[in-house]
């Protein structure tokens, strides 16, 4: 793998179709960006209109050719997501890639439509929800991927089994964690699943590093806590850009080279900043039985079943 890859390297995307959640800001807009400006057709999944279609008319400022579609979806609604997958399915009938990489960080603690805890309801469940669902659809497209959008917050976390909502004990860093940790295990699992089932289509996961976004906002906005103020004032110090931070996606989405089950992150300094690399995670993130469990559970909270795989 090039300790250079850029997005100088991403092959034509000419007759290919993209469908990125969160893509109207930081690394998802920068991931939509790149994959039109190689010819993909790109969904830009997003819970505000008005930013999907700023974001939409920013992209087209510069590459006035760039196929873009606004979906709207809501990753804390399970209602939201069903619908927009039946409005998608209504005008597309193959997908090439799909990146899961809406989220929210250190929210306090709150609910999504459902009831489900903010950031795991949203992070996790919202993502499970969209790629079971569009599964069919992914599977019926040859070589297709799902990249999953994690964090180097993953190492940090573990999966709160006996407390998932995190009714007895919140925190917002402890939730965050958790979320992130399950977006990584869950795409472990499915890229599992799949080479089981005998299929094609690839579960890559990745994470972006620092990225300067606005990621952190809602938290730093919000957030009263010593680790918020700090993180805020070194964050621009060692963070890079978005489109820096989406590096990892995009080589995820795009690269011959990777395979599913791997995961993917920035090269250089711990793994915050620089050109994509495979990268390694933590012991807990590698367990089959807890991810198993995860999937499980997840399938219960959601009620969505993955046929094709099962
Ligand atoms: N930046 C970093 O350093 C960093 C590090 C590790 C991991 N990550 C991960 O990278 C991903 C992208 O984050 P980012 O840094 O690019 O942050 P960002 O600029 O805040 O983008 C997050 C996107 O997710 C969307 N979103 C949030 N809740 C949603 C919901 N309920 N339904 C639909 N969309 C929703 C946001 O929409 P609105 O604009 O409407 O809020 C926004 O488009 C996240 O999964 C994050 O956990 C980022």
């Amino acid at each position: 793998m090039s300790s250079h890859w850029s997005t100088k390297d991403i092959p034509s995307q000419d007759g290919k179709t993209a469908l990125i959640t969160g893509a109207n800001s930081g690394i998802g807009f920068e991931a939509a960006k790149a994959l039109a400006e190689k010819g993909a057709r790109v969904t830009l999944a997003c819970r505000n209109q008005q930013k999907a279609e700023e974001a939409i008319a920013l992209i087209k400022s510069s590459l006035p050719k760039a196929k873009l579609e606004f979906l709207a979806m809501d990753l804390a609604s399970q209602t939201s997501i069903k619908n927009a997958v039946a409005n998608f399915k209504e005008n597309n009938s193959s997908l090439d890639i799909l990146i899961n990489n809406a989220g929210v960080m250190w929210l306090p603690k709150s609910q999504t439509e459902d009831g489900f805890e903010m950031q795991f309801g949203t992070n996790h469940l919202g993502h499970f929800t969209l790629t079971g669902l569009l599964l069919d659809t992914l599977i019926n497209t040859p070589n297709s991927r799902i990249v999953t959008v994690s964090s180097l917050g993953h190492y940090t976390g573990k999966i709160h089994f006996d407390d998932i909502q995190l009714d007895k004990r919140y925190g917002k860093h402890k939730s965050y964690a958790q979320a992130k940790l399950a977006n990584l295990m869950f795409a472990y699992e499915l890229d599992r699943k799949l080479k089981a089932a005998g299929k094609e289509t690839r579960s890559i996961a990745v994470h972006p590093g620092g990225s300067s976004t606005n990621l952190a906002n809602p938290g730093f906005e919000k957030g009263a806590s010593l680790f918020t103020g700090v993180a805020k004032a070194f964050f621009p110090y060692v963070t890079q850009g978005a489109d820096s931070g989406a590096l990892p996606t995009l080589f995820g989405a795009t690269a011959q080279e990777a395979d599913g089950g791997d995961y993917i992150g920035p090269s250089r300094l711990f793994e915050v900043i620089g050109a994509p690399k495979k990268v390694s995670s933590s012991r807990y993130s590698k367990r089959e039985d807890l991810a198993n469990k995860l999937w499980s559970l997840s399938e219960e909270l959601t009620n969505i079943q993955f046929d094709a795989i099962a």
